[in-house]
């Protein structure tokens, strides 16, 4: 499995999944990590491991700022220093874990596991999108690789075979789709389906008629290393996009290794039951299950090295893949 890259930002949680007062312990590219924040809102990402007799952390409780670790006591400030040892005034100076960078935004809580130096939070993707009201946060964890599952979002035609009964989808994306393929100012790259003229969703027939046409797209954001975002619109044809059937929707599908063959999944969806229940029976009957099957055909192999066949709708997919194994290149 190639190495995870570590000069980029990395979402690790929901801001809200970490309770007040307490800590949240995930395992993130491998390693298990402790996620609090202190009284004056700072957040911290400490290594969930005590480096007196290695046990987890997590297994221990918050004391002021910090974490009292559950088996001696050693207890550790947000910036990883020990600040209390229960035999002694004496800390030992090697008594320390390991913190990354972690920033909220919009939400979300980004750490950048590589150079410290090099994290310029002014680099996290833009997800001001999420909107507080509307939308409802959420997470799961699939156990497939995340570069499979970036593939899979980034090649939507997939929608047409593998998601016909929940998204209803009539074969629009072959009859008129156009696909565009680039690379924006912030090195995001974009798979974009334009489906002008296109016959409506038969969900939409009750509000735009029987026989009527509709410009629809669904429009793909990637940023390094697997943070997407999904854009869909569906417009009364010929109107410039600017009479919308329903408002256009804006939702995140951020990524984040577990391991190199699970995979955290942040995502947004509406509030209820209803909406839950749909958005999992996309991922986890629909997606994972596919993917999972893929994963276990692989067996291990690297992508290149089975030589796969590329159709055009791959562009994206394949030029993100690209740029993963530049940026693993320049880290050597
Ligand atoms: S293992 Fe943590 S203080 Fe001993
Ligand atoms: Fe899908």
């Amino acid at each position: 499995m190639p190495a995870f890259v570590r000069n980029a930002w990395y979402m690790a949680a929901w801001a809200d999944e970490v309770p007040q007062g307490g800590f949240l312990a995930r395992t993130l590219l491998d390693e298990p990590w402790l996620i609090l924040q202190g009284g004056d809102g700072r957040w911290a990402m400490m290594a969930d491991r005590c480096p007196h007799r290695f046990v987890p952390l997590s297994r221990g409780r918050r004391v002021g700022d910090g974490v009292a670790c559950g088996y001696h006591g050693l207890t550790f400030g947000m910036d990883g220093a020990c600040v209390f040892n229960p035999f002694g005034r004496e800390v030992p100076p090697e008594a320390r874990v390991a913190t990354l960078p972690l920033v909220e935004r919009h939400g979300g809580l980004w750490f950048w596991p590589g150079d410290a130096d090099r994290a310029d939070p002014a680099t996290i993707p833009d997800f001001g999108f999420i909107d507080d009201e509307r939308d409802c946060r959420d997470w799961l964890l699939m156990d497939v690789g995340y570069e499979l599952i970036a593939d899979n979002l980034l090649d939507l035609s997939h929608a047409e075979f593998l998601h016909v009964e929940t998204f209803g989808v009539n074969g629009s994306l072959f009859e008129c789709g156009r696909q565009t393929v680039e690379t924006d100012e912030t090195g995001a790259i974009w798979n974009k389906w334009d489906m002008d003229g296109s016959r409506a969703p038969d969900w939409s027939v009750p509000m735009v008629g029987e026989g009527a046409r509709v410009d629809q797209w669904l429009h793909i954001r990637w940023h390094a290393p697997a943070s997407l975002a999904l854009f869909i619109g569906l417009a009364r044809e010929g109107t410039g996009r600017a009479d919308m059937v329903v408002p256009p929707m804006a939702n995140p599908h951020i990524l984040t290794p577990k391991s190199a063959t699970e995979t955290h999944y942040f995502y947004t969806r509406g509030h209820g039951e209803e909406a839950a229940a749909m958005a999992r029976k996309v991922f986890l009957e629909e997606d994972e299950p596919m993917i999972r099957a893929q994963q276990q055909a692989m067996a291990g192999e690297d992508f290149w090295a089975l030589r796969p066949v590329i159709l055009p709708s791959d562009a994206a997919a394949i030029r993100a893949r690209r740029k993963l194994m530049q940026m693993r290149r320049e880290e050597g």
